[in-house]
């Protein structure tokens, strides 16, 4: 696992932006799994400007969702899939039509979940899965304790995260209690895994899922079991971080070839 600490969100956007880029270089149909939440959209603005400066060709990009609400009627502003065509689809010049997410109105939420992970498997496969951290050390939306080898279903928010993401809604109310989201076993089907965290509410759990033990209260630590995993963080998100100097040291004497 590679540890990069950055300056700020901003230079972590650039980071994660250039590793895209490069990627649709070499294979222009890339499927690109994002992540939603506040993170990650330093990464969207970034890619959003090499698009319209004309040095990245994003056109057969290929997005899939990492989780999703389920419960909120279709279209509502907040799903998953409205948020991701908002913030990544629609900027990058794509249509719905490149996209690929779980189904979070389904009548038949455990069928919707497997489509789901068949559908990834036969689009070949998540090239590189962007993803934020909760406070509480989930990835996607896999809360603490959550299987290492989970696929794709759906799941239970706790209180923590419930807390944390009402500040896109109206209340607390208005969260919804249950989510799909791909499972851990699924995550880590993807080729690389770029996780960005920013910000000291999230240095804890920086801490556990990196250098704690591999433990599915720390869904995060499962990182460690892939073979090419990039957790970028900023100085705040660092901050717990016990071998902060070897990580700097390891990346400023990183060959200029070599990409995250
Ligand atoms: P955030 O969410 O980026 O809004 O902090 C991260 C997450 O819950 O994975």
């Amino acid at each position: 696992m590679e540890i990069v600490i950055v300056p700020d969100a901003a230079t972590g956007g650039e980071l994660i932006a250039r590793a895209i880029a490069e990627l649709l270089t070499d294979k222009p149909d890339a499927l690109l799994g994002v992540a939603t939440g506040s993170t990650p959209l330093p990464v969207y603005r970034a890619l959003k400007s090499r698009v319209e400066a004309g040095t990245l060709d994003a056109s057969r990009a290929r997005i899939c969702q990492l989780d999703e609400y389920v419960g909120l009627p279709e279209g509502h502003p907040e799903s998953y899939r409205a948020v991701v065509l908002r913030e990544v689809v629609e900027p990058l010049g794509l249509t719905e039509a490149s996209f690929l997410g779980p189904d979070g109105a389904a009548a038949d939420i455990a069928a919707a979940c497997a489509a789901y992970d068949r559908a990834l498997a036969e689009a070949g496969g998540v090239d590189l899965q962007l993803l934020g951290i909760g406070t509480d050390g989930h990835i996607g939306f896999n809360e603490p304790c959550s299987s290492l080898a989970s696929r794709t279903r759906i799941k239970t928010l706790t209180h923590q995260t419930r807390e944390d993401n009402a500040r896109f809604f109206d209340n607390l109310d208005e969260v919804p209690h249950h989510v799909i989201t791909q499972g851990i076993g699924t995550i880590l089907e993807a080729r690389h895994l770029v996780l960005l965290a920013t910000g000291e509410a999230k240095a804890e759990a920086v801490a556990l899922a990196v250098e704690g033990p591999v433990a599915a209260v720390v869904p995060a630590s499962a990182l460690q079991l892939h073979p090419h995993a990039t957790v970028v963080v900023d100085e705040a998100a660092a901050s717990r971080l016990r071998l902060a100097g070897y990580f700097r040291e390891t990346y400023a004497a990183k060959p200029a070839w070599q990409s995250i």
